[in-house]
C-alpha cells in the first residue's frame, strides 16, 4: 500500500487498495458475496482466531470487497486503517463505544447531524456515557467540560444545518491539552475537500451513504483511523488492561493500530453492524467519481448560490463559497482546491408558509429527507427533520422557518436554478 500513499485523491479513488484480484485479473473489485472463508485445517484456524495470522474468518468482521473500500478511503483521509459499518450511524456509534463505556463522558459540539444528536442525548445517555455539549465556536466554555471520564472530543468538520467550518486545529489541541482524542464527522466534506488528519484529528468518520457513495442506492458508514493518538495511559483501560474476551490481549500492545484493531475484532465482532460486501461494492463503485462529482457540484452550488442572492424573492443565502458567509475564511483555510461542497441554505421571504409554497412547486428538485446524491434534492428542515422542536430551538438550531437547505447534484446548473426561480415565482 505504501507506494500508493503518494498518489493524488483521484487517482486513489479509482485505484487505491486494489492492486488486483489474483485469482480472477479483474479489474472491476470483484463482489465477495459470500459469509465464511474455508480454513486450511484446524491449525489454520485456531491461528487465525488467535490473531497469531493474518486472514479472513467470517464477513462480519472482514470481507475482500469490504477490505478495498477500507483501504482506499483510508489512503484518501491519510489514515493508517479504516473500518467500514452498515451506516453512519453505526460508524460513530462503534467509534465512541471504543473509547467509553458507563460511567465515562465525551465533549461534543452542538452543531450536529439530527441522528447523531439523538444518539448523544438519548441512547449514549441511556447506556450510561454523558455527553457535554458546547456551541462550536466556544472552546473556552468546552475546555471546562473536562474531567478525568472524559475519553473523546467529536465535532463535524462542516455543521449540518448551519454549514459552519469547524476549527479542526482549535478541537484537536483542546483534545489533546486534555489527554483525549478528537473524532470528526467529515460527511458534508469528503477527503475530497478536507482531511481532518492533516489538521491533527485522531479519528475520522463518515456516513458513506452520503457523497462517497454518492448514488442514493447503499447505506454505509466508515472510521478512519490516523494511527498517530497514543492510548498508552490510565484514561484508557480498554488499551492498558488485559481483555479477557480475548484471553487476556492487550489491546495497546498493537502499537498504532490499536484503535482501529480493537474496533474490528471486539466492536464490531460483537455489535454486528457490519456492511454488506454488495453495499461496499456500490460504495466503491460511486468513490471512483466522488473527484469529479465533488467539483461539479460545487461548482453548481456556487454558481446557484450567486444567483439566488439576487433573486428578489429570496433574504439570504448561506454558502461557505461566498464571500459574506460568517465561515468563508475558515472554509478557505480548511477546505481544498477552491471548492466548497455541494449544501447551500436560502431564506425565502415571506417566512415558513412561503418556503412551504416554493418547494410544492418544485419540479425538478427532489423533495427528499438525504443529502449527497447525483440528484438535486431540497428539504424544508422546520417541518420535516427540526418539526419537533420549539420556533426558539429551530431558530437556535439554524433551522429557522424560512429556510431551504439544498443538496446540488448533477443535473445542469441552469436547469436546477430555472425550477427554482419558477417555484420562487409562483
Ligand atoms: C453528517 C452525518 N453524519 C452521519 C449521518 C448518518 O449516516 P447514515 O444515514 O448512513 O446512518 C448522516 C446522515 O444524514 C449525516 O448527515
Amino acid at each position: 500500500m505504501a507506494e500508493n500513499i503518494q498518489w493524488r485523491p483521484e487517482t486513489l479513488a479509482v485505484r487505491g487498495g486494489y492492486p488486483g484480484d489474483k485469482t480472477t485479473n479483474a479489474i472491476s473489485v470483484p463482489i465477495y458475496q459470500t459469509v465464511g472463508y474455508q480454513f486450511e485445517g484446524t491449525g489454520h484456524a485456531a491461528r487465525l482466531f488467535n490473531l497469531e495470522q493474518p486472514g479472513n474468518i467470517y464477513t462480519r468482521i472482514m470481507n475482500p470487497t469490504t477490505d478495498v473500500l477500507e483501504q482506499r478511503v483510508a489512503l484518501l483521509e491519510g489514515g493508517i486503517g479504516a473500518l467500514a459499518f452498515a451506516s453512519g450511524m453505526a460508524a460513530i456509534t462503534g467509534a465512541i463505544l471504543n473509547l467509553a463505556r458507563a460511567g465515562d463522558e465525551i465533549v461534543a459540539s452542538t452543531s450536529l447531524y439530527g441522528g447523531t444528536w439523538t444518539l448523544f442525548t438519548s441512547t449514549l445517555q441511556d447506556l450510561g456515557i454523558g455527553v457535554r455539549l458546547v456551541a462550536e465556536e466556544d472552546l473556552a466554555q468546552a475546555d471546562a467540560l473536562f474531567n478525568e471520564r472524559t475519553k473523546g472530543v467529536f465535532v463535524e468538520s462542516i455543521g449540518n444545518p448551519r454549514l459552519d467550518i469547524t476549527d479542526i486545529q482549535l478541537w484537536a489541541d483542546l483534545a489533546h491539552r486534555h489527554g483525549v482524542p478528537l473524532i470528526v464527522d467529515n460527511t458534508f466534506a469528503t477527503p475530497c475537500l478536507e482531511r481532518p488528519i492533516d489538521h491533527g484529528a485522531d479519528i475520522v468518520v463518515h456516513s458513506l451513504t452520503k457523497w462517497i457513495g454518492g448514488h442514493g442506492n447503499a447505506l454505509g458508514g466508515i472510521v478512519v483511523d490516523s494511527g498517530r493518538f497514543n492510548y498508552d495511559s490510565p484514561r484508557f483501560p480498554y488499551y492498558t488492561q488485559p481483555d479477557p474476551s480475548y484471553h487476556g490481549l492487550v489491546f495497546g500492545t498493537l502499537g498504532e493500530a490499536a484503535y482501529i484493531s480493537r474496533l474490528r475484532v471486539k466492536i464490531l465482532r460483537d455489535t454486528g453492524a457490519a456492511i454488506s460486501p454488495t453495499n461496499a461494492y456500490y460504495v466503491l463503485q460511486g468513490l471512483e467519481t466522488l473527484p469529479i462529482r465533488i467539483r461539479q457540484e460545487s461548482e453548481s452550488a456556487l454558481y446557484l448560490a450567486k444567483r439566488l442572492q439576487e433573486h428578489p424573492a429570496v433574504s439570504w443565502v448561506a454558502y461557505p463559497g461566498l464571500s459574506d458567509h460568517s465561515h468563508h475564511a475558515q472554509a478557505r483555510r480548511y477546505l481544498r482546491n477552491g471548492l466548497y461542497g455541494a449544501m447551500l441554505n436560502f431564506g425565502v421571504k415571506g417566512g415558513h408558509e412561503t418556503a412551504l409554497h416554493v418547494m410544492d412547486r418544485l419540479a425538478l428538485w427532489l423533495i427528499v429527507a438525504n443529502v449527497g446524491d447525483v440528484r438535486s434534492m431540497a428539504i424544508h428542515p422546520a417541518s420535516t427533520t427540526h418539526q419537533q422542536l420549539s420556533p426558539a430551538e429551530q431558530e437556535a438550531a439554524g433551522a429557522s422557518g424560512d429556510l431551504i437547505r439544498l443538496s446540488v447534484g448533477l443535473e445542469h446548473p441552469d436547469d436546477l436554478y430555472e425550477d427554482l426561480a419558477q417555484a420562487l415565482e409562483g
